[in-house]
This record gives C-alpha cells, structure tokens and sequence, in this order.
C-alpha cells in the first residue's frame, strides 16, 4: 500500500527567516505518523536553513528545479548533487511554470530527470493539459506526451520511486479545482500509461499527486480518490495551519482507504 505524500511548493515566496518561522509552527502541531510523508519545496535560498531544522524532524525537502548537469559553466543553476549534498530528497520537475515561462522542452525535463534519479534525488514530475487543450479534447494526448518523453528509455528500477503530480494547467493558482472525479480520472489514466511503458507493479507503486488549487476545504474530497495518493499544493501550503488542515485531511482519508 502506498503511503500519502504531502508536497508544499511555495514557489517564489517567503525569506529565509518565514520560511523558518513557518516550519517552526508546523513542527508544534506535527504529530509523527508513518501513513504520511511531509515534504516542503522552499526556494533555493532557503535549502540549506531548512535542511538544519529537519535534522531531526520527519519533513523531508525538496528543490523546486534542477538543472540536468553535473557542474560547469552554467551561471545561475543548480546540479543534483548540489541538492543532494544540501539535504534534498526530493525535486519538482516539469512544473508547468518552468514549462510554460521559462520555456523548458520535454527533452530537457527528460534529461532532469534522469540526472535527478542519477543523483538519488527522488522526482516530482508534474503533467497536465492547458485550458485550450482540456477544450479541445486533447487531454490525453499531452498526458501522453508528458510522460513518455520525461520517461523514455529509464529502467523499472529508476520509476520504482518515482511521485507524478497531476496538475491540470486551468487549476493552478485559478481556484478552480478539477472535480474529485476527474481528479481521479486523469491519476488513473496516468497509472495506466506507466502501466502500458513499464509494468502493472511498477504502475501500481508510483505515487500520483494531484495539484491545483487545493485547500483544506476540497482536499478530503481529491484525497479520498482511489489513485490520489496525495497533493502538490501551492497558495495554502504558504500558511501553516492551512497546510497542516490539509495533511491531517490526508492521514484521515489514508486511514479510510
Ligand atoms: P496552487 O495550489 O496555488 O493552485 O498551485 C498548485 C501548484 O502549482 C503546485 O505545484
């Protein structure tokens, strides 16, 4: 049985000193259960204050990009051991953020992720469809797109651990969530396609997320879905009681299972 995974990706906010701050108050309320990982994708300045406090804390953390090499002339980026050696467990790749405005290819999100899984880095590779595409019935097609490529040529071994994030384009930070049950349909179709390019048991051990617009107030809902084993969440993971509703929603809806 896969246990649950809660990711907070807070984007380009907060300093060092809120980003402390946050965990601070978050850890007062935490209690420790092992149905349910935690995990916290601060910007990059923040890595390594962040890294000191889960020393002893079960949160895990994670780098909201990578770059695909391993060191050199590439002002500006960061490798996947620089993440490795500042704590990281985990990186969001594929964000539709980097895709749609900082022009990432499906190639380059390929290379990503492999030289994130090279680097024992675990991805979150996030897939999903713009408005114009959902319109236009070609939903699937992009899915299909998405994962094929970012997995094209990588070993079972390597997606044994992979996290997928649905996260349809139309949902992110819009407030319009897709329905529970389309949540649902589009994890399933997800678990299928890595059914069809590796196998049933690689399949049915990948984590698939579900991102957009989720809050304390629709996560019991997109959690209890059969194939949603957990939420990418944005604006509410940004204030702690908010995030902390919604991981207590997802140890409720994992013990209802
Ligand atoms: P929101 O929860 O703000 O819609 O953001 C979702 C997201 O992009 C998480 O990666």
């Amino acid at each position: 049985m896969r246990i649950s995974i809660i990711v907070a990706n807070w984007k380009m906010n907060k300093s060092v000193s809120e980003a402390v701050r946050f965990v601070q108050e978050l850890h007062s309320s935490l209690t420790e259960n092992d149905e349910i990982e935690v995990v916290i994708a601060p910007p990059f300045t923040s890595l390594n204050s962040l890294s000191e406090k889960f020393k002893d804390s079960p949160i895990k953390l994670a780098a909201q990009n990578v770059f695909c090499m391993p060191d050199g002339p590439f002002t500006g980026e960061i490798s996947p051991r620089m993440l490795k050696d500042v704590g990281c467990d985990y990186v969001i790749i594929g964000h539709s953020e980097r895709r749609d405005l900082f022009n990432e290819s499906d190639e380059m999100i390929h290379a990503k992720i492999v030289a994130a899984i090279k680097n024992d880095l675990i991805p979150i590779l996030c897939v999903g469809e713009r408005l114009q595409e959902l319109r236009s019935g070609q939903t699937e097609a992009v899915l299909a797109r998405q994962l094929d490529s970012a997995l094209q040529g990588l070993r079972s071994t390597d997606v044994e651990r992979l996290v997928i994030a649905y996260e349809p384009v139309w949902a992110i930070g819009t407030g319009e969530t897709a329905s529970p049950e389309d949540a649902q349909v589009g994890a399933l179709w997800i678990r299928k396609r890595i059914q069809a390019l590796f196998s049933a048991k690689i399949s049915n051990g990948v984590w698939i997320l579900y991102g957009g617009s989720v809050n304390p107030e629709n996560a019991k809902e997109l959690l209890a879905q059969r194939d949603i084993d957990g939420a990418l969440v944005g604006g509410s993971s940004l204030d702690p009681k908010a995030f902390l509703k919604i991981i207590q929603t997802a140890v409720q809806a994992k013990r209802n299972k």
